[in-house]
């Protein structure tokens, strides 16, 4: 179960989608008009207070652990653009640089970005081929700086990335060797971005397995102990909502 790969899918928003993203873009535009108020007052995290109301897109929305940060940010009264490859508001797959490039076209102005997307394949390194390693650093690395770099533009002068990696980048687990590679890149490159994209804000949620997933990989972490899915989206909250740059949240 956990030997997943990424498949490459290439999906063009359906007209519902397309009126959806057109619906959300123009409360968008009302959020902006606030954003340059005469007192020059911020409403993005970082402008000196906790702002609800915020504009986020939503990576990998509707998977597992996407569908608790949705429900802790849209609770706390945040507008979430949702995007996936097969399911969400907007349908782009990360992987392909063009897609995600699409993805801000359509979003319009945002005042975070939130990633809970990622693939990469589980096998014993002597297994690992160039292939698999190729395909972890899309699934994972590429598909997230690539959301990162094109986001810039598109992102509050506050605003701030949230990423996602895992345990893995410093708890080794046996067939977890392209994950862990793929988690400590991003993790070294969420603190190398925060120092040059301020005041832009960049993090990264490190949990170790969630117990909702305890089923299908309990058996891979055995001793390591699991962290409810609650606890993971609170991690992103204190990450869009907070004031910290190039922090890595560990969640254990
Ligand atoms: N499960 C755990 O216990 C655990 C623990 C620590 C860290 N993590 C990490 O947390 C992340 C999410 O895990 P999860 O268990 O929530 O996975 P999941 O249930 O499979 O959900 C992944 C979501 O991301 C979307 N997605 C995947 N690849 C995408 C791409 N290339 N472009 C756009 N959307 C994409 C998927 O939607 P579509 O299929 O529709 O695209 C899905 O909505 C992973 O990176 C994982 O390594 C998980």
């Amino acid at each position: 179960m956990i030997r997943r790969v990424l498949a490459a899918s290439v999906i063009v928003p359906s007209s519902s989608i397309a009126t959806r993203a057109r619906r959300w873009r123009s409360s968008t535009f009302i959020n902006a008009k606030h954003k340059s108020s005469p007192e020059g007052i911020s409403r993005s995290a970082g402008g000196g207070r906790s702002v609800p109301g915020m504009n986020i897109a939503l990576i990998g929305a509707t998977g597992t652990l996407g569908t608790a940060v949705h429900t802790e940010l849209t609770g706390r009264g945040h507008h979430v653009l949702t995007v996936g490859r097969t399911a969400g508001d907007l349908r782009h797959d990360l992987t392909d640089p063009d897609q995600i490039a699409a993805l801000y076209r359509a979003a319009g102005p945002l005042d975070a970005v939130v990633s809970t997307a990622g693939d990469v394949p589980y096998k014993p390194v002597a297994e690992l081929t160039a292939d698999d390693w190729q395909a972890a650093f899309r699934g994972k690395v590429l598909s997230q700086l690539e959301l990162v770099r094109q986001g810039l533009p598109h992102v509050a002068e506050h605003g701030s990335f949230t990423l996602i990696t895992g345990i893995l980048a410093r708890e080794p687990i046996p067939t977890g060797a392209a994950a862990s590679m793929a988690n400590g890149a991003v993790e070294a490159f969420v603190r190398a971005a925060a120092i040059e994209i301020a005041p832009q804000r960049i993090n990264a949620v490190s949990p170790t397995v969630f117990t909702e997933s305890l089923d299908a990989y309990g058996d891979f972490f055995p001793g390591m102990g699991s962290v409810p899915l609650a606890d993971v989206a609170r991690a992103y909250v204190r990450s869009v909502e907070g004031r910290q740059t190039g922090q890595v949240y560990t969640v254990q």
